[in-house]
């Protein structure tokens, strides 16, 4: 039994957070965000509308565009770093219970911006191994209940949005994933992290007075990392997999900052018609950036049945991830 990629389907929040509006409210410029990140707005989601409210309006879309019922689905997996709560009920629980997806197995993986590829790793797993058929797997975060709207080294980056898929079984080895690699290293933890609240620091006024429960992040040193890693990364799958670059289509990048985007596709030799693109109008979303990007390739009617996409990402943990796979729905 093989794994395929048999649909997607993504939601963005209405509210759009401009470089303009961020101007007026930390020490920053459009041309200098726009030139270091190549980021030109971001989605934020409103105060009632939490993570698996936008998951599950991306899953209903993705299960539909699978031709599924909800009662098809026998795992529900979701990444995502801004959970509905910290830390029970999981995620994917309160989305199968808003989905009416009811007696099946539900967690969530928390492998920041790499999540979704690592989420897509555990539902190929568990589809070889043939005990489940039909997995929703989710990338969601409202990001910005992470984000520290003072603080300018990251409130330009981060935004808001969710990107589900279904991945069922097949025979056909042809509509198959070929390969993934996922791997992480907690060396570099401080890198990307949000202090609070956890085990280390449970939630108290120095919490709150220090800024804890915001996300921090060594920007720098962290782009630095993700160019040398996921370049490295990238050639290897190609290489394993005996696929020559230019033969991708569709090659899908986590949406951190478009410097790094480029500086992988660079690498690659790729064409500015092989890279897909959304960094500009959604931000960094996480573990949504990539089905989220992989949505709007499909809905602009770029992605064909059959074409092969390779995606790679990096993120807190550190975590990183690469995957290889034809797309294997109908093409829209
Ligand atoms: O998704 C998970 C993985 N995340 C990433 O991969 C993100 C990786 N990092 C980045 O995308 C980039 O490092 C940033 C966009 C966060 C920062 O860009 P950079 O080119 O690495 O800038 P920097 O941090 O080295 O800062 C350069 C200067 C500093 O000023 P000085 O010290 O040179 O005077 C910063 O204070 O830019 C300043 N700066 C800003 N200026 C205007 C930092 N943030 C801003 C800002 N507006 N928003």
């Amino acid at each position: 039994m093989y794994a395929k990629f048999h649909s997607i389907g993504a939601f963005v929040p209405s509210k759009v957070l401009s470089n303009a509006d961020l101007e007026k409210m930390v020490d920053t410029s459009d041309e200098w965000i726009l030139k270091r990140t190549g980021i030109k707005e971001r989605r934020i989601a409103s105060e009632n509308e939490v993570t698996s409210d936008m998951a599950t309006i991306a899953s209903k879309i993705a299960i539909k565009r699978a031709g599924l019922e909800k009662e098809d689905i026998d795992l529900v997996v979701c990444a995502t770093v801004t959970p509905d709560y910290f830390n029970m009920p999981s995620t994917a629980c309160v989305i199968s219970d808003k989905l009416g997806i009811k007696n099946v197995q539900a967690f969530d993986i928390s492998a920041a911006c790499s999540g979704f590829v690592y989420a897509l790793s555990v539902a190929k797993a568990f589809i070889e191994s043939g005990m489940k058929k039909h997995v929703l797997i989710i990338g969601a975060e409202k990001f910005s209940s992470l984000v520290d709207y003072t603080d300018r080294s990251t409130c330009i980056l981060f935004g808001d949005g969710a990107g589900s898929a279904v991945i069922s079984a097949t025979e056909d080895k042809n509509e198959a994933i070929i390969d993934i690699h996922a791997s992480a290293d907690g060396s570099y933890a401080d890198f990307l992290v949000t202090p609070a609240p956890g085990a280390v620091h449970p939630v108290s006024q120095k919490v709150i007075d220090e800024g804890l429960n915001f996300v921090q992040m060594k920007g720098n040193e962290t782009f630095k990392l993700a160019v040398r890693t996921l370049t490295k990364d990238v050639k290897e799958i190609l290489a394993k997999n005996k696929i020559d670059a230019k033969d991708i289509p569709h090659f899908v990048p986590h949406q951190a900052n478009y410097r790094i985007i480029k500086a992988v596709g660079d690498a690659l030799k790729m064409t500015e018609e092989q890279v897909v693109l959304t960094v500009g109008k959604y931000g960094n979303t996480s573990a949504a950036s990539i089905p989220m990007a992989i949505n709007d390739i499909y809905e602009s009617g770029r992605l064909k049945k059959g074409e092969l996409m390779l995606l790679d990402t990096f993120g807190g943990g550190l975590t990183w991830a690469s995957a290889l796979l034809p797309f294997a729905g109908e093409s829209l």
